[in-house]
């Protein structure tokens, strides 16, 4: 059998071990933990309590292989003029054995599918380090795009410069069968 076909039957053999959460006050110092693992940046207790406490959960998912957390979608919201507001997107990340498997997918397109639910909401954004060409292709694949390049975003971290990528509504929707499994 060729390895394509060995490479998407595991694909689709991982699926019924994938499942999505929330963040609470009791696994956000495991987000912390999986989020060093993944990025070279730091984020600070603030970045953690900030989301722990945000008022809706809506545009942050954490993602299992196996109830182990491997994945996660952390999101910010920005007001703008009442009552619109943006969507930044500040981390996406999984863990590297787990990749290619859809979780990344996942994890956005439930975002999406909450900014689909969300009338104010028409922007959607995001810095990515201009080195990351995978994560500008996976973007990409979402039907965002580039803007402008922001030099020295970064201060810890080469190269330094951030590469803006952004996505307007309308957002996709998930049928109910797309929706994927949730604790
Ligand atoms: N190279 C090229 N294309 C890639 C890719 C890579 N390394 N990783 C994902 N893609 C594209 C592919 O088209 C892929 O579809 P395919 O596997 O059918 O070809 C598609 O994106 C979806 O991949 P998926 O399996 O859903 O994503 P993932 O679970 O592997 O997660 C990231 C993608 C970007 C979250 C993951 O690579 C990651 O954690 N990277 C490190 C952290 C990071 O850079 N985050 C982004 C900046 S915050």
């Amino acid at each position: 059998m060729p390895a394509d076909d060995d490479e998407s039957e595991w694909r689709q053999r991982a699926q019924k071990y994938i499942k999505f959460g929330t963040v609470t006050d009791k696994n956000v110092d495991q987000l912390r933990k999986l989020n060093l693992a993944i990025f070279p940046v730091r984020y600070n207790d603030k970045f953690y309590s900030d989301l722990a406490a945000a008022p809706t959960q809506a545009y942050t998912h954490l993602a299992y292989f196996n109830d182990i957390l491997v994945g996660a979608i952390c999101c910010r919201i920005e007001p703008q003029e009442h009552p619109a507001f943006k969507l930044y997107i500040m981390t996406i990340g999984v863990l590297a054995p787990y990749r290619r498997l859809g979780i990344g997918t996942q994890l956005l397109q439930q975002v999406l599918h909450a900014c689909a639910l969300e009338p104010n909401l028409q922007e959607l954004y995001l810095h990515v380090q201009t080195s990351n060409q995978d994560a500008i292709d996976f973007y990409k694949r979402f039907g965002f795009t580039t803007g402008e390049v922001v030099k020295d975003y970064y201060k810890r971290i080469e190269p330094p410069d951030a590469i803006l990528l952004h996505r307007v509504a309308p957002f996709p929707v998930l049928s109910k069968e797309e929706q994927p499994a949730r604790y």
